[in-house]
């Protein structure tokens, strides 16, 4: 496996595959790479030759009082367990080498970075779509995948690429746990002891939440303070948001529609630890009496 550093060794690494014919796929990453990029690489496998793997942590998506100054960079391990799994190269490039110093251009996708964690992180999803059509346009990926955890910003991404006609196939994987059900998260490793035990709590509220939506509960405050009172009790966790959403605009629901679906998506805090999560259920029709 073999590191790329700069833009211009990827253009020619790229070329020199596509040319051969074959297929390149791109699993993107900020490193700290965890059992769920492993599953992204798995995933990927089937679909293309070529795996390449990004590891960059972008100075653009962070917000001022976020943590990009801790956030783990563990390079060494990361490169070891990339190759443990098949990926043939690792792009790692410096910020210096990704943005110029005066770089004046972003990537903006309107109204749906406006729900969610958008939010609460201002400019967020501007520097993911910003970072990400850099790296489509860097290693010119025929595929590329990414997790269903960010789930907004898969969504967001894959309207970028339909707006802007880009030509790559964009997969999605579910979500992969711990096996308390916990997401897996770079951002896991910050928890404390206590803080980890109680995270698992965001999962099961979420099942909480399915299992009163598909007995017939249709009150979303009722859900959504359910939700709240399951992950609050006992501990110091505080909640950023609980939002039951559409599953594709991403705005909030005001009912829930029979044989519909809504996206429950949740950010809780532990400590300084800003957790996400989110279950996809499905409405039951239920027959009505008259
Ligand atoms: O999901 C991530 O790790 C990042 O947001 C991504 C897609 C690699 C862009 O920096």
């Amino acid at each position: 496996m073999e590191l790329i550093r700069t833009i211009a060794e990827a253009h020619d690494l790229v070329e020199k595959i596509r040319l051969s014919g074959r297929l390149i796929g791109l699993v993107p990453t900020m490193g700290a790479l965890h059992r769920g990029h492993l599953m992204l690489v798995d995933e990927i496998r089937d679909h293309v030759d070529v795996i390449i793997m990004s590891i960059f942590v972008n100075p653009l998506q962070f917000g001022p009082n976020e943590d990009f100054e801790r956030y783990p960079r563990t390079l060494d391990s990361d490169v070891e367990l990339a190759e443990s799994v098949g990926v043939d190269y690792i792009f790692c490039p410096d910020v210096s080498e990704m943005y110029a110093r005066n770089m004046k251009t972003r990537v903006v996708v309107s109204d749906l970075p406006d729900h969610l964690c958008g939010l609460s992180r201002p400019g967020h999803f501007d520097g993911v779509t910003t970072v990400v059509s850099k790296l489509f346009n860097i290693l010119k990926p025929h595929v590329a995948i990414f997790g269903q955890k960010d789930v907004q910003q898969a969504i967001i991404i894959q309207k970028m690429v339909k707006d802007l006609s880009i030509d790559v196939k964009v997969l999605t994987l579910p979500i992969v746990r711990e096996v308390d059900g916990l997401a897996m998260s770079s951002r896991n490793s910050y928890l404390s002891e206590t803080d980890r035990l109680e995270a698992v709590k965001l999962f099961q509220s979420l099942n909480f939440a399915k299992q009163m939506i598909v007995t017939g509960e249709h009150d979303l405050s009722l859900i959504i303070n359910a939700i709240k009172n399951f992950i609050t009790t006992g501990n110091s966790a505080e909640i950023d948001y609980i939002s039951l959403v559409d599953t594709e605009t991403l705005e909030e629901l005001t009912e829930l529609k029979e044989g519909s679906s809504v996206l429950i998506a949740i950010a809780v805090k532990f400590g300084k630890t800003r957790l996400i999560d989110n279950l996809t259920v499905k409405i039951p029709v239920f027959e009505h009496v008259e």
